[in-house]
Protein backbone atom coordinates (compact mmCIF):
# COMPACT_ATOMS: atom_id res chain seq x y z
CA UNK A 1 0.00 0.00 0.00
CA UNK A 2 0.96 3.84 -0.14
CA UNK A 3 2.39 4.96 2.72
CA UNK A 4 1.17 8.76 4.50
CA UNK A 5 3.53 10.26 6.77
CA UNK A 6 2.47 13.45 8.71
CA UNK A 7 5.21 13.59 11.10
CA UNK A 8 6.53 16.45 10.13
CA UNK A 9 3.30 18.65 10.06
CA UNK A 10 4.74 21.26 12.32
CA UNK A 11 1.14 20.92 14.10
CA UNK A 12 0.10 18.63 17.09
CA UNK A 13 -1.51 15.71 16.88
CA UNK A 14 -4.11 16.70 18.66
CA UNK A 15 -5.14 19.57 16.04
CA UNK A 16 -5.33 16.89 13.55
CA UNK A 17 -7.38 14.33 15.65
CA UNK A 18 -9.42 17.60 16.77
CA UNK A 19 -10.86 16.76 12.96
CA UNK A 20 -11.38 12.61 13.75
CA UNK A 21 -14.84 13.19 14.04
CA UNK A 22 -16.03 15.74 11.68
CA UNK A 23 -14.36 13.60 9.26
CA UNK A 24 -16.09 10.10 10.17
CA UNK A 25 -18.92 12.70 9.87
CA UNK A 26 -17.72 13.61 6.02
CA UNK A 27 -17.47 10.22 5.22
CA UNK A 28 -20.66 8.96 6.64
CA UNK A 29 -22.58 11.56 4.35
CA UNK A 30 -20.41 10.60 1.73
CA UNK A 31 -21.50 6.99 1.95
CA UNK A 32 -25.03 7.63 2.41
CA UNK A 33 -25.52 10.11 -0.11
CA UNK A 34 -26.65 12.45 2.30
CA UNK A 35 -23.83 15.42 1.75
CA UNK A 36 -23.92 18.43 -0.37
CA UNK A 37 -23.27 17.24 -4.16
CA UNK A 38 -24.54 14.30 -3.88
CA UNK A 39 -25.82 13.37 -7.01
CA UNK A 40 -22.20 13.73 -8.14
CA UNK A 41 -20.92 10.38 -6.11
CA UNK A 42 -20.70 7.76 -8.51
CA UNK A 43 -17.05 7.91 -7.86
CA UNK A 44 -17.17 6.85 -4.54
CA UNK A 45 -17.38 2.98 -5.20
CA UNK A 46 -16.90 3.34 -9.00
CA UNK A 47 -13.66 0.85 -8.79
CA UNK A 48 -15.34 -2.45 -7.01
CA UNK A 49 -18.21 -1.48 -9.67
CA UNK A 50 -15.76 -2.14 -13.04
CA UNK A 51 -16.27 -5.19 -14.29
CA UNK A 52 -13.60 -7.74 -16.09
CA UNK A 53 -16.20 -7.53 -18.81
CA UNK A 54 -16.34 -3.56 -19.25
CA UNK A 55 -12.14 -3.97 -18.99
CA UNK A 56 -12.77 -6.43 -21.73
CA UNK A 57 -14.61 -4.07 -23.96
CA UNK A 58 -12.37 -1.36 -23.26
CA UNK A 59 -9.31 -3.10 -24.42
CA UNK A 60 -10.79 -4.20 -27.88
CA UNK A 61 -11.90 -0.67 -28.56
CA UNK A 62 -8.54 0.51 -27.28
CA UNK A 63 -7.05 -2.42 -29.85
CA UNK A 64 -8.74 -1.74 -32.66
CA UNK A 65 -7.48 1.86 -32.59
CA UNK A 66 -3.96 0.56 -31.73
CA UNK A 67 -4.09 -1.59 -35.10
CA UNK A 68 -5.00 0.86 -37.16
CA UNK A 69 -3.50 4.28 -35.70
CA UNK A 70 0.51 4.88 -35.14
CA UNK A 71 -0.82 8.55 -33.43
CA UNK A 72 -4.06 8.66 -31.31
CA UNK A 73 -4.86 12.40 -30.16
CA UNK A 74 -6.94 12.52 -26.83
CA UNK A 75 -9.36 15.90 -27.27
CA UNK A 76 -10.55 16.66 -24.25
CA UNK A 77 -9.86 19.28 -21.14
CA UNK A 78 -10.32 19.36 -17.28
CA UNK A 79 -11.56 16.26 -15.87
CA UNK A 80 -12.15 14.62 -19.29
CA UNK A 81 -7.95 15.10 -19.94
CA UNK A 82 -5.81 15.46 -17.27
CA UNK A 83 -6.51 11.59 -15.68
CA UNK A 84 -5.62 9.98 -18.71
CA UNK A 85 -2.40 11.67 -19.56
CA UNK A 86 -1.25 11.87 -15.35
CA UNK A 87 -1.35 8.00 -15.91
CA UNK A 88 0.18 7.85 -19.38
CA UNK A 89 3.38 9.99 -18.71
CA UNK A 90 3.73 8.53 -15.50
CA UNK A 91 4.18 5.06 -17.25
CA UNK A 92 5.67 6.03 -20.63
CA UNK A 93 8.89 6.66 -21.82
CA UNK A 94 9.79 10.31 -20.98
CA UNK A 95 10.56 10.70 -24.85
CA UNK A 96 7.55 8.61 -26.48
CA UNK A 97 6.47 11.24 -28.28
CA UNK A 98 9.49 11.71 -29.86
CA UNK A 99 10.55 8.16 -30.20
CA UNK A 100 7.83 5.88 -31.92
CA UNK A 101 8.56 2.32 -30.41
CA UNK A 102 6.97 0.40 -32.82
CA UNK A 103 4.60 -0.87 -30.75
CA UNK A 104 2.55 1.40 -29.17
CA UNK A 105 0.78 4.65 -30.85
CA UNK A 106 2.06 8.21 -29.61
CA UNK A 107 -0.58 9.74 -27.95
CA UNK A 108 -0.96 13.60 -28.44
CA UNK A 109 -3.29 15.50 -26.93
CA UNK A 110 -5.69 18.32 -27.91
CA UNK A 111 -9.02 20.26 -27.13
CA UNK A 112 -7.27 21.68 -24.08
CA UNK A 113 -6.32 25.24 -25.07
CA UNK A 114 -7.40 27.28 -27.73
CA UNK A 115 -3.60 28.40 -28.60
CA UNK A 116 -4.22 28.56 -32.73
CA UNK A 117 -0.22 27.76 -33.46
CA UNK A 118 -0.67 24.70 -30.88
CA UNK A 119 -3.72 23.49 -33.55
CA UNK A 120 -1.82 24.48 -36.45
CA UNK A 121 1.17 22.81 -35.61
CA UNK A 122 -0.72 19.48 -34.31
CA UNK A 123 -2.52 19.43 -37.81
CA UNK A 124 0.84 19.87 -39.60
CA UNK A 125 2.07 17.27 -37.77
CA UNK A 126 -0.81 14.47 -38.10
CA UNK A 127 -0.61 15.16 -42.18
CA UNK A 128 1.93 12.62 -42.52
CA UNK A 129 0.54 9.97 -39.26
CA UNK A 130 -2.55 7.15 -39.58
CA UNK A 131 -4.22 8.93 -36.59
CA UNK A 132 -7.10 8.51 -34.56
CA UNK A 133 -8.67 10.43 -32.18
CA UNK A 134 -10.75 9.97 -28.75
CA UNK A 135 -12.95 12.46 -28.20
CA UNK A 136 -13.85 12.94 -24.14
CA UNK A 137 -16.36 15.21 -23.15
CA UNK A 138 -19.00 15.08 -20.54
CA UNK A 139 -20.97 17.97 -21.62
CA UNK A 140 -20.64 17.20 -25.05
CA UNK A 141 -20.67 21.35 -25.68
CA UNK A 142 -16.84 22.64 -24.27
CA UNK A 143 -15.34 24.89 -26.50
CA UNK A 144 -11.86 23.89 -26.79
CA UNK A 145 -12.42 20.24 -26.74
CA UNK A 146 -15.48 21.12 -30.17
CA UNK A 147 -13.23 23.18 -31.64
CA UNK A 148 -10.24 21.06 -31.66
CA UNK A 149 -12.67 18.41 -32.57
CA UNK A 150 -14.03 19.82 -35.41
CA UNK A 151 -10.73 20.67 -36.76
CA UNK A 152 -9.34 17.06 -36.32
CA UNK A 153 -12.61 14.37 -37.52
CA UNK A 154 -12.48 17.15 -41.01
CA UNK A 155 -8.60 16.14 -41.14
CA UNK A 156 -9.38 12.51 -40.37
CA UNK A 157 -11.84 11.82 -42.73
CA UNK A 158 -10.33 13.75 -45.32
CA UNK A 159 -6.77 11.75 -44.93
CA UNK A 160 -8.34 8.62 -43.90
CA UNK A 161 -11.43 8.37 -45.70
CA UNK A 162 -15.13 8.20 -44.08
CA UNK A 163 -15.21 4.11 -43.07
CA UNK A 164 -11.99 4.05 -41.58
CA UNK A 165 -12.44 7.85 -39.45
CA UNK A 166 -15.86 5.96 -38.17
CA UNK A 167 -13.50 3.07 -37.19
CA UNK A 168 -10.41 5.19 -35.37
CA UNK A 169 -12.96 7.66 -33.96
CA UNK A 170 -14.35 7.08 -30.45
CA UNK A 171 -16.39 9.38 -28.68
CA UNK A 172 -16.41 9.25 -24.79
CA UNK A 173 -19.20 11.38 -23.51
CA UNK A 174 -22.74 11.49 -22.15
CA UNK A 175 -25.62 8.83 -22.59
CA UNK A 176 -28.40 11.50 -24.35
CA UNK A 177 -27.40 14.58 -24.96
CA UNK A 178 -24.42 17.26 -25.84
CA UNK A 179 -23.29 17.83 -29.59
CA UNK A 180 -20.48 15.05 -29.20
CA UNK A 181 -23.09 12.50 -28.37
CA UNK A 182 -25.24 13.45 -31.58
CA UNK A 183 -22.09 13.60 -33.93
CA UNK A 184 -20.86 9.89 -32.20
CA UNK A 185 -24.83 8.98 -33.00
CA UNK A 186 -25.16 10.66 -36.25
CA UNK A 187 -21.68 9.10 -37.79
CA UNK A 188 -22.01 5.72 -36.15
CA UNK A 189 -18.81 6.19 -33.99
CA UNK A 190 -18.22 3.79 -31.17
CA UNK A 191 -18.65 5.47 -28.09
CA UNK A 192 -18.49 4.98 -24.20
CA UNK A 193 -20.87 6.86 -21.33
CA UNK A 194 -19.65 8.71 -18.94
CA UNK A 195 -21.93 8.30 -15.55
CA UNK A 196 -24.32 10.83 -14.88
CA UNK A 197 -23.10 11.19 -11.59
CA UNK A 198 -19.22 11.28 -11.86
CA UNK A 199 -18.33 14.78 -12.32
CA UNK A 200 -15.03 15.29 -14.92
CA UNK A 201 -12.12 15.49 -11.83
CA UNK A 202 -13.63 12.00 -10.24
CA UNK A 203 -13.97 10.60 -14.03
CA UNK A 204 -10.60 8.89 -14.85
CA UNK A 205 -11.58 5.39 -13.77
CA UNK A 206 -14.49 5.81 -16.06
CA UNK A 207 -13.66 5.01 -20.02
CA UNK A 208 -12.16 9.24 -19.91
CA UNK A 209 -9.15 7.60 -18.25
CA UNK A 210 -9.43 4.04 -19.08
CA UNK A 211 -9.52 4.20 -22.84
CA UNK A 212 -6.81 6.12 -23.77
CA UNK A 213 -4.68 4.51 -20.75
CA UNK A 214 -5.49 1.29 -22.20
CA UNK A 215 -4.75 2.76 -26.19
CA UNK A 216 -1.37 3.73 -24.40
CA UNK A 217 -0.58 0.14 -24.07
CA UNK A 218 -0.78 0.33 -20.35
CA UNK A 219 -2.64 -2.66 -18.10
CA UNK A 220 -6.20 -1.57 -17.01
CA UNK A 221 -7.07 -3.84 -15.48
CA UNK A 222 -4.28 -4.01 -12.29
CA UNK A 223 -4.88 0.28 -12.57
CA UNK A 224 -8.44 -0.61 -11.25
CA UNK A 225 -7.15 -3.40 -8.47
CA UNK A 226 -4.60 -0.21 -7.01
CA UNK A 227 -8.00 1.56 -6.86
CA UNK A 228 -10.51 -1.12 -5.28
CA UNK A 229 -7.63 -1.87 -2.94
CA UNK A 230 -7.61 2.08 -1.79
CA UNK A 231 -11.38 1.58 -1.92
CA UNK A 232 -11.67 -1.53 0.96
CA UNK A 233 -8.48 0.59 3.01
CA UNK A 234 -10.53 3.75 3.07
CA UNK A 235 -13.64 2.42 3.60
CA UNK A 236 -16.09 4.11 6.36
CA UNK A 237 -15.73 1.22 8.28
CA UNK A 238 -11.66 1.58 8.48
CA UNK A 239 -10.84 3.68 11.76
CA UNK A 240 -9.80 7.08 11.39
CA UNK A 241 -5.92 6.77 12.19
CA UNK A 242 -5.58 3.86 9.50
CA UNK A 243 -7.70 5.36 6.64
CA UNK A 244 -4.77 7.72 4.97
CA UNK A 245 -7.41 9.61 2.92
CA UNK A 246 -9.23 10.84 6.15
CA UNK A 247 -5.78 11.80 7.57
CA UNK A 248 -4.50 13.43 4.87
CA UNK A 249 -8.12 15.03 4.60
CA UNK A 250 -8.20 16.25 8.28
CA UNK A 251 -4.36 17.24 8.31
CA UNK A 252 -4.94 19.21 5.52
CA UNK A 253 -7.81 21.16 7.09
CA UNK A 254 -6.01 21.34 10.46
CA UNK A 255 -3.21 22.84 8.01
CA UNK A 256 -5.34 25.14 6.71
CA UNK A 257 -7.13 26.52 9.93
CA UNK A 258 -3.62 27.09 11.05
CA UNK A 259 -3.20 29.89 7.97
CA UNK A 260 -1.33 27.54 5.94
CA UNK A 261 -3.15 28.44 2.88
CA UNK A 262 -1.24 27.25 0.09
CA UNK A 263 -0.66 23.63 -0.69
CA UNK A 264 2.07 22.08 -3.43
CA UNK A 265 2.22 18.91 -4.13
CA UNK A 266 5.57 17.81 -5.11
CA UNK A 267 7.33 15.23 -7.00
CA UNK A 268 10.82 14.46 -7.32
CA UNK A 269 10.05 12.13 -10.89
CA UNK A 270 9.38 14.28 -13.84
CA UNK A 271 7.23 11.56 -14.95
CA UNK A 272 4.67 13.13 -12.87
CA UNK A 273 4.52 16.44 -13.77
CA UNK A 274 0.84 15.99 -14.94
CA UNK A 275 0.30 13.62 -11.74
CA UNK A 276 0.36 17.18 -10.18
CA UNK A 277 -1.96 18.84 -12.77
CA UNK A 278 -4.50 16.21 -11.94
CA UNK A 279 -4.15 16.62 -8.50
CA UNK A 280 -4.04 20.42 -8.98
CA UNK A 281 -7.52 20.13 -10.58
CA UNK A 282 -9.00 17.46 -8.33
CA UNK A 283 -8.45 19.77 -5.45
CA UNK A 284 -8.54 23.43 -6.72
CA UNK A 285 -12.03 22.95 -8.41
CA UNK A 286 -13.40 20.90 -5.63
CA UNK A 287 -12.48 23.56 -2.80
CA UNK A 288 -11.99 27.00 -4.18
CA UNK A 289 -15.03 28.29 -3.78
CA UNK A 290 -17.66 30.11 -1.09
CA UNK A 291 -14.65 32.49 -0.82
CA UNK A 292 -12.56 29.54 0.83
CA UNK A 293 -10.20 26.82 -0.01
CA UNK A 294 -6.27 26.28 -0.04
CA UNK A 295 -4.52 27.29 -3.42
CA UNK A 296 -2.94 24.22 -5.02
CA UNK A 297 -0.04 24.55 -6.75
CA UNK A 298 2.30 21.15 -8.40
CA UNK A 299 5.98 21.66 -8.53
CA UNK A 300 8.42 19.30 -9.99
CA UNK A 301 11.67 19.18 -7.70
CA UNK A 302 14.42 19.01 -8.10
CA UNK A 303 13.78 21.57 -11.22
CA UNK A 304 11.77 23.95 -9.48
CA UNK A 305 13.87 24.25 -6.19
CA UNK A 306 16.03 26.46 -8.94
CA UNK A 307 13.08 28.58 -9.22
CA UNK A 308 10.04 28.59 -6.70
CA UNK A 309 12.55 27.25 -3.78
CA UNK A 310 13.54 30.28 -2.66
CA UNK A 311 9.83 31.48 -1.82
CA UNK A 312 9.19 28.05 -0.49
CA UNK A 313 12.14 28.23 1.84
CA UNK A 314 11.18 32.24 2.88
CA UNK A 315 8.65 33.47 1.61
CA UNK A 316 5.53 33.92 3.74
CA UNK A 317 5.17 30.99 5.84
CA UNK A 318 1.54 29.99 4.67
CA UNK A 319 2.66 26.85 2.48
CA UNK A 320 2.95 23.45 3.35
CA UNK A 321 3.81 20.79 0.99
CA UNK A 322 2.71 16.93 -0.11
CA UNK A 323 5.74 15.22 -1.51
CA UNK A 324 4.62 11.83 -3.52
CA UNK A 325 8.03 9.60 -3.11
CA UNK A 326 8.64 6.88 -6.21
CA UNK A 327 10.66 4.27 -3.71
CA UNK A 328 12.27 2.17 -6.65
CA UNK A 329 12.56 4.11 -10.07
CA UNK A 330 12.23 1.31 -13.23
CA UNK A 331 15.73 1.41 -14.59
CA UNK A 332 19.22 1.54 -12.86
CA UNK A 333 21.98 4.34 -14.51
CA UNK A 334 25.43 5.15 -12.36
CA UNK A 335 27.69 7.60 -12.23
CA UNK A 336 30.33 6.87 -13.84
CA UNK A 337 34.26 7.17 -12.88
CA UNK A 338 36.28 9.99 -14.73
CA UNK A 339 40.16 9.66 -14.43
CA UNK A 340 40.53 13.42 -14.59
CA UNK A 341 37.87 14.57 -12.26
CA UNK A 342 37.15 17.64 -13.70
CA UNK A 343 33.98 17.95 -12.32
CA UNK A 344 35.07 16.96 -9.15
CA UNK A 345 32.26 14.43 -8.86
CA UNK A 346 33.84 11.43 -8.30
CA UNK A 347 32.71 11.10 -4.71
CA UNK A 348 29.43 9.90 -6.59
CA UNK A 349 31.32 7.42 -8.95
CA UNK A 350 29.41 3.97 -8.76
CA UNK A 351 26.17 5.48 -7.44
CA UNK A 352 22.81 5.22 -8.69
CA UNK A 353 21.20 8.50 -9.76
CA UNK A 354 18.32 7.99 -7.91
CA UNK A 355 20.27 7.94 -4.71
CA UNK A 356 21.48 11.54 -5.41
CA UNK A 357 17.61 12.18 -5.99
CA UNK A 358 16.56 10.86 -2.93
CA UNK A 359 19.70 12.58 -0.86
CA UNK A 360 18.13 16.09 -2.88
CA UNK A 361 14.69 14.89 -1.19
CA UNK A 362 15.87 14.44 2.27
CA UNK A 363 17.85 17.68 2.09
CA UNK A 364 14.65 19.28 0.90
CA UNK A 365 12.39 18.21 3.89
CA UNK A 366 14.85 19.15 6.38
CA UNK A 367 15.21 22.54 4.75
CA UNK A 368 11.88 23.17 4.40
CA UNK A 369 10.94 22.29 8.12
CA UNK A 370 13.21 24.17 9.26
CA UNK A 371 12.14 27.26 7.33
CA UNK A 372 8.62 26.83 8.58
CA UNK A 373 7.07 24.30 5.85
CA UNK A 374 4.73 21.67 6.99
CA UNK A 375 5.92 18.39 4.62
CA UNK A 376 3.42 15.52 4.24
CA UNK A 377 4.90 12.28 2.36
CA UNK A 378 3.32 9.80 0.41
CA UNK A 379 5.55 6.91 -0.67
CA UNK A 380 4.87 4.33 -3.65
CA UNK A 381 7.38 1.52 -4.15
CA UNK A 382 7.16 2.17 -8.10
CA UNK A 383 5.62 3.90 -10.56
CA UNK A 384 3.15 0.77 -12.11
CA UNK A 385 -0.48 0.64 -12.77
CA UNK A 386 -1.14 -0.69 -9.47
CA UNK A 387 0.37 1.85 -7.42
CA UNK A 388 -1.19 4.70 -9.31
CA UNK A 389 -4.32 3.27 -9.08
CA UNK A 390 -4.19 3.44 -5.72
CA UNK A 391 -2.93 7.28 -5.08
CA UNK A 392 -5.65 8.12 -7.47
CA UNK A 393 -8.31 6.91 -5.26
CA UNK A 394 -6.57 8.03 -2.32
CA UNK A 395 -6.51 11.32 -3.33
CA UNK A 396 -10.42 11.39 -4.39
CA UNK A 397 -11.36 10.07 -1.59
CA UNK A 398 -9.67 12.31 0.50
CA UNK A 399 -10.93 15.07 -1.94
CA UNK A 400 -14.42 14.09 -1.07
CA UNK A 401 -13.57 14.28 2.69
CA UNK A 402 -11.92 17.02 2.92
CA UNK A 403 -13.66 19.47 0.77
CA UNK A 404 -17.13 18.68 3.35
CA UNK A 405 -14.41 19.15 6.12
CA UNK A 406 -14.66 23.10 4.70
CA UNK A 407 -18.02 23.15 4.54
CA UNK A 408 -17.96 23.54 0.88
CA UNK A 409 -19.78 21.23 -1.76
CA UNK A 410 -16.76 19.49 -2.99
CA UNK A 411 -18.58 18.33 -6.32
CA UNK A 412 -19.56 21.53 -8.23
CA UNK A 413 -18.02 23.96 -10.23
CA UNK A 414 -20.07 27.27 -10.50
CA UNK A 415 -17.16 29.47 -11.12
CA UNK A 416 -15.92 28.05 -13.96
CA UNK A 417 -18.86 29.18 -15.77
CA UNK A 418 -18.30 33.03 -15.50
CA UNK A 419 -15.29 33.21 -18.29
CA UNK A 420 -17.22 30.81 -20.68
CA UNK A 421 -20.28 33.73 -20.47
CA UNK A 422 -18.15 36.51 -21.25
CA UNK A 423 -16.35 34.71 -23.95
CA UNK A 424 -19.36 33.68 -25.80
CA UNK A 425 -20.89 36.65 -25.60
CA UNK A 426 -18.11 38.46 -26.99
CA UNK A 427 -17.96 35.77 -29.77
CA UNK A 428 -21.43 36.67 -30.25
CA UNK A 429 -22.55 32.98 -29.94
CA UNK A 430 -26.04 32.73 -30.33
CA UNK A 431 -28.37 33.06 -27.55
CA UNK A 432 -26.04 35.49 -25.99
CA UNK A 433 -27.51 38.62 -27.22
CA UNK A 434 -28.19 40.30 -23.76
CA UNK A 435 -24.61 39.34 -22.27
CA UNK A 436 -23.26 40.51 -25.41
CA UNK A 437 -24.73 44.14 -25.18
CA UNK A 438 -23.49 44.31 -21.51
CA UNK A 439 -19.84 43.13 -21.98
CA UNK A 440 -19.48 45.75 -25.05
CA UNK A 441 -21.05 48.46 -22.68
CA UNK A 442 -18.12 47.23 -20.26
CA UNK A 443 -15.75 47.45 -22.54
CA UNK A 444 -16.68 50.85 -23.84
O1 LIG B 1 -14.04 18.55 -13.48
C1 LIG B 1 -14.81 19.07 -14.27
O2 LIG B 1 -16.03 18.93 -14.20
C2 LIG B 1 -14.29 19.89 -15.42
O3 LIG B 1 -12.92 20.08 -15.33
C3 LIG B 1 -14.63 19.24 -16.74
O4 LIG B 1 -14.04 17.98 -16.77
C4 LIG B 1 -14.13 20.08 -17.90
O5 LIG B 1 -14.66 21.37 -17.83
C5 LIG B 1 -14.51 19.44 -19.23
O6 LIG B 1 -15.89 19.31 -19.32
P1 LIG B 1 -16.55 18.36 -20.36
O7 LIG B 1 -16.15 16.98 -20.07
O8 LIG B 1 -18.01 18.57 -20.20
O9 LIG B 1 -16.08 18.78 -21.73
Amino acid sequence: MIKLDTSNVLISATEVTALKEASMKAQHELENGTCAGNDFLGWLHLPSSITPEFIAQLQATAQTLRENCDTVVVAGIGGSYLGARAVIEALGNSFAHLTHDGKNPTILYAGNNIGEDYLFELTELLKSKNFGVINISKSGTTTETALAFRLLKKQCEEQRGKEMARKVIVAVTDAKKGAARITADKEGYQSFIIPDNVGGRFSVLTPVGLLPIAVAGFDIARLVKGAQDMEAATAVSVPFEENPSAVYAATRNALYRNGKKIEIVVNFQPKLHYFGEWWKQLYGESEGKDGKGIFNAAVDFSTDLHSMGQWIQEGERTIFETVISVEQPEHTLLFPSDEENLDGLNFLAGKRVDEVNKMAELGTKLAHVDGGVPNMRISIPCLDEYNLGQLIYFFEKACGISGLLLEVNPFNQPGVEAYKKNMFALLGKPGYEKETEAVKARLN
